[in-house]
């Protein structure tokens, strides 16, 4: 891969030990894929956050990088292993609040904004049309490349903290235009009716895409939330980071569809649902924000909540980021919905938190939520807000369709 004479001497050590080994990390990408060089980002997403999945080993390397690394683009962090602060709350042990304090504070020592949400986008880090970027969390790089249309990679945290530390990435992949064509055609002909609708497509396409780029036909309407539950699941199921949405997405619009072609119908979609739940009635957890709630889904759920009360033996959390949660305080969400007997779980979710052997089955809006859970020995049901939150008052899962 061609260096500058800059790049070169990042990677002789002139800046130091964080920015040699980035450009050892880099260098060595590069040269696997193919890049001809290297680009610059505009912004860095790290993925790699909770102490449960770093261990001590993943502490120390980020403390030994943290001695002289300093980040020279906006770099915002996924979700972590507890909420920072009130993890006792959630139920988490004091030796691992201590542990997850010391990786959040190697990684603020850095110069990352320690926003820990997996939806960047929706709390500053919002990338341009066309910009390249390094992100790192499957359903946000997939939303990154497709609904904003950036340019990335699915990086591992440590290519994504190496492209922080030098602010530029080895340009392959997703970052050339020859490697976004779209190469599968998905004609949906199925009725979306509620959140969890957009998991179980996601969850179909990803599995007929299989490591292809989907161009997607037949849907007239998205929302935000919507396309943030289709690209967390699309990605978990199969695809390729990157879709286009006809109409909906932008860029969709340089392309034809390929000549490949699938149909969704709700056959489809209920086939999702059925590979997704899992044979189970009783549930003792409930989690909504997989990604990371939005306000108007935090809205929606106090509404659905008012003056209702969440059975004892259940667990109910709503997963977000910490902006949103005192957005939420402002509007009197929290309020209405702590009042029920439900947390918020800010800068955590129901993936990397230390859950395992914790509960046995879970309710949620999320296929992706879903996939990970059962990695962590859940049971899992999938559904509409409305349902989950069924679930949370009678301890029941109860859904109409089954
Ligand atoms: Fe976000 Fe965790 Fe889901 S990182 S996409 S809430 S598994």
């Amino acid at each position: 891969m061609y260096l500058t004479e800059e790049e070169q001497r990042m990677l002789e050590g002139e800046e130091g030990y964080a920015v040699r080994k980035s450009m050892e990390i880099l260098v060595a990408l590069g040269d696997i894929y193919g890049a001809k060089s290297l680009i610059k980002v505009g912004s860095v997403q790290v993925a790699g956050v909770s102490y449960h999945n770093l261990g001590d080993a993943g502490l120390e390397f980020l403390n030994e990088l943290a001695k002289d690394g300093r980040v020279k683009v906006l770099t915002t962090l996924n979700p972590a292993g507890m909420d920072l602060e009130n993890w006792q709350q959630l139920g988490i042990g004091k030796e691992f609040a201590e542990k997850q304090n010391l990786v959040i504070e190697a990684f603020s020592r850095m110069g990352i904004l320690v926003s820990c949400t997996c939806t960047p986008y929706l709390i500053g880090n919002l990338p341009r049309y066309g910009e390249h970027i390094a992100w790192s969390e499957s359903s946000a790089v997939t939303f990154a490349n497709s609904v904003i249309g950036a340019k990335t990679n699915r990086e591992g945290g440590p290519s994504a903290l190496a492209a922080a530390f030098v602010g530029k990435t080895p340009c392959y992949g997703l970052h050339l235009d020859e490697n976004r064509f779209p190469d599968i055609h998905v004609q949906v002909d199925a009725k979306l009716g509620k959140l969890s609708d957009w998991g179980a497509l996601g969850y179909s396409i990803g599995k007929k895409a299989e490591n292809r780029i989907p161009y997607i036909t037949g849907i007239n309407d998205a929302e935000l939330d919507e396309l943030k539950s289709f690209c967390a699941s699309v990605v978990t199921y199969g695809s390729k980071p990157l879709f286009y949405m006809r109409g909906i997405t932008p860029g969709a619009e340089n392309y034809t569809a390929p000549s490949e072609t699938v149909v969704i119908g709700q056959n489809d979609i209920k086939e999702a649902y059925d590979n997704i739940n899992d044979e189970v009635s009783d549930i003792d957890f409930v989690c909504i924000g997989c990604p990371h709630c939005s306000i108007k889904e935090i809205a929606q759920i106090a509404e659905q909540l008012k003056d209702r009360k969440i059975i004892e033996k259940t667990e109910f959390w709503v997963a977000t980021s910490r902006s949103a949660k005192q957005l939420a305080d402002k509007r009197g969400y929290t309020n209405v919905i702590e009042k029920a007997g439900g947390k918020f779980a800010c800068d955590t979710c129901m993936a990397v938190a230390p859950l395992k052997g914790r509960f046995k089955a879970l309710a949620t809006t999320s296929a992706k939520g879903c996939f990970y859970s059962r990695q962590n020995d859940m049971k899992t049901k999938m559904g509409s807000i409305e349902e989950c939150i069924e679930a949370a008052v009678t301890g029941k899962w109860n859904l109409k369709e089954e």
